[in-house]
């Protein structure tokens, strides 16, 4: 039976029933598939595409074009799942309208249920404006791999009591703006818990943020060995799939190579009379 679709009541309601709510990145149609067969509550469409699917150094190559694809085969694969798109590097920061706009993208071309921003306080005008334009839309705080390069890297954000002050107050300007939802990325487990007690109307998702919120996000690449060049310490490897592919891999090279692939039930045959007649024709 085919379950019903993930809807935001369905995960206020998950709230209200201290249920955690499961959420993992996704990029592509065949994943989207599989995290639908595993009932995943959420999937967010992350710009880090850029390093997970196309091999760049940070998020900020991401256009608004590749994200929209990408949603668009996620969506393909997972009908029923809550599917968030992330709006990339200047697809929102120059002004409201723009990020009214592209926000707007996601859910026509797309068929997105929602879209997330990074950004504090300075951003609380563009979560109203997506708000008010009927787009449901989730807030970023924490590390926020766009602003690394401010951020000094990508490090842990609100060790110190100033910091985290500024996080829980930019959390509840969110909140107040009519996010849905706020991540917390690389953010103290205290700092996350606080603002997921103050959250009266608001989801709070951690992401190495630790157990005090309403869900828990992890990137998939992380969790199944498929990121070559860093695991970070708050992911946890529930499966080595780069390990399974690499071996299949290197079986087929030996394979090809000493000729024990194909077998006959891997090629296609003709039949003898008109394998003659062909023969007779050349
Ligand atoms: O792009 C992404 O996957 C993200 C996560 C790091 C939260 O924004």
């Amino acid at each position: 039976m085919e379950r019903k679709k993930v809807t935001l009541p369905y995960l206020f309601n998950k709230v209200a029933n201290n249920e955690p709510i499961t959420w993992l990145t996704c990029y592509d149609y065949p994943t989207a598939y599989l995290m639908e067969q595993a009932e995943l509550d959420m999937i967010l469409v992350g710009d880090s595409l850029a390093m997970t699917m196309l091999g760049y150094e940070s998020t900020l190559p991401a256009t608004m074009d590749d994200m929209i694809r990408h949603s668009a085969a996620v969506r393909r694969g997972t009908p029923n799942t809550f599917v968030v798109g992330d709006m990339p590097y200047m697809s929102y920061q120059p002004s409201v309208e723009t990020a009214i706009r592209n926000a707007g993208r996601f859910m026509a071309e797309a068929s997105c249920d929602a879209i997330k921003l990074e950004g504090g306080v300075e951003m609380a005008d563009r979560i109203l404006g997506i708000v008010r334009a009927g787009i449901p839309a989730m807030g970023h705080l924490g590390l926020t791999p766009q602003s690394a390069a401010a951020l000094g890297g990508y490090r842990v954000q609100g060790r110190g009591a100033l910091a985290a002050k500024k996080i829980i107050e930019a959390a509840k300007a969110l909140e107040q703006a009519g996010a849905f939802a706020v991540l917390l990325e690389m953010v103290p487990d205290r700092v996350c818990q606080i603002i997921t007690e103050r959250a009266e109307d608001c989801i709070i998702m951690s992401l190495g943020s630790g157990p005090n919120a309403h869900g828990q996000l992890l990137i998939y690449h992380d969790m199944f060995g498929l990121y070559p060049r860093f695991k970070p310490r708050m992911a946890k490897v529930f499966g080595n799939a780069g390990e399974v592919i690499l071996n299949g891999l290197t079986q087929y090279v030996n394979e090809v190579s000493n000729k024990t692939f194909p077998q006959k039930e891997n090629w296609f045959t003709m039949k003898d009379e008109e394998y003659d007649e062909l023969m007779d024709m050349l």
